[in-house]
């Protein structure tokens, strides 16, 4: 048998990577790791522990504090559940308020070094799908499959408010489109790792494909292990 393969993920936001990538871990054997969720885990933090008098994120606070935060995965009745030092955060994470401010704390350099040794280090052993921004262009340059996942603002706009609208948030279309163009623009402009289809990887546009469907596209690419 040849070894399990590392597949990288990336995309814009609400194009269904991370759900996805669960669905294609659970049939393939292979590990899932949901690297957005890091993120947001810092975020969760910087907006507990370092808003400003103006309730405005301080980042040189979140960045001189960064060796304060323990994440990790931890299997919760066979899911992985993200805890922030011991507790676990897998629902706060999801929040309005953590999307609106996490691209802001994704450009950091800093931020981004931070996580980097935590994703190299769990990729080390192989077998792995990996979904996020940067993983083909930088964290895993070598992954055996790269994809890049986009679809129209506007469906993509329509499944997170449904997302949300499911688990019990109250918003409406137009705020969840405005935050995904904000976090679109804020991840493709940044200076460091900006949101970008790595140049060997594969364009899947869900657009008008559902989520059956995705899976099967990206499964006919991956060759048999
Ligand atoms: O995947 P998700 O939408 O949960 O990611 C939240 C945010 O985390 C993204 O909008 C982006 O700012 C940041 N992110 C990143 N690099 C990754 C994964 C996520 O910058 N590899």
């Amino acid at each position: 048998m040849t070894k399990k393969p590392v597949i990288a993920i990336d995309g814009f936001s609400s194009t269904g990577k991370s759900s996805i990538s669960k669905i294609i871990a659970k049939k393939l054997g292979l590990i899932h790791m949901d690297t957005g969720a890091l993120y947001r885990g810092i975020t969760y933090f910087a907006l507990q522990h370092c808003l400003n008098e103006e309730q405005l994120l301080d980042i040189p606070k979140l960045i001189a504090n960064l060796t304060k935060i323990q994440l990790e995965f931890q299997n919760v009745d066979g899911e992985l559940k993200l805890f922030l030092n011991g507790k676990n955060i897998d629902r706060e994470i999801r929040f309005p308020q953590v999307s609106d401010y996490v691209s802001q704390v994704a450009k950091e350099a800093a931020v981004r070094q931070f996580l980097l040794a935590t994703q190299r280090d769990i990729a080390k052993k192989g077998g792995i799908i990996m979904d996020g921004r940067d993983i083909g262009t930088v964290v895993l340059p070598d992954a055996d499959y790269k994809f890049f996942m986009t679809a129209s603002q506007d469906e993509r706009a329509r499944r997170r408010f449904l997302e949300l609208e499911q688990a019990g948030e109250k918003t409406d279309i137009e705020t969840v489109k405005q935050n995904l163009m904000n976090r679109d623009k804020i991840d493709s402009e940044r200076e460091v790792a900006p949101l970008k289809q790595a140049y060997d990887a594969i364009l899947i546009d869900n657009t008008s494909i559902n989520k059956e469907e995705t899976i099967e596209l990206i499964l006919s690419y991956i060759k048999k292990f």
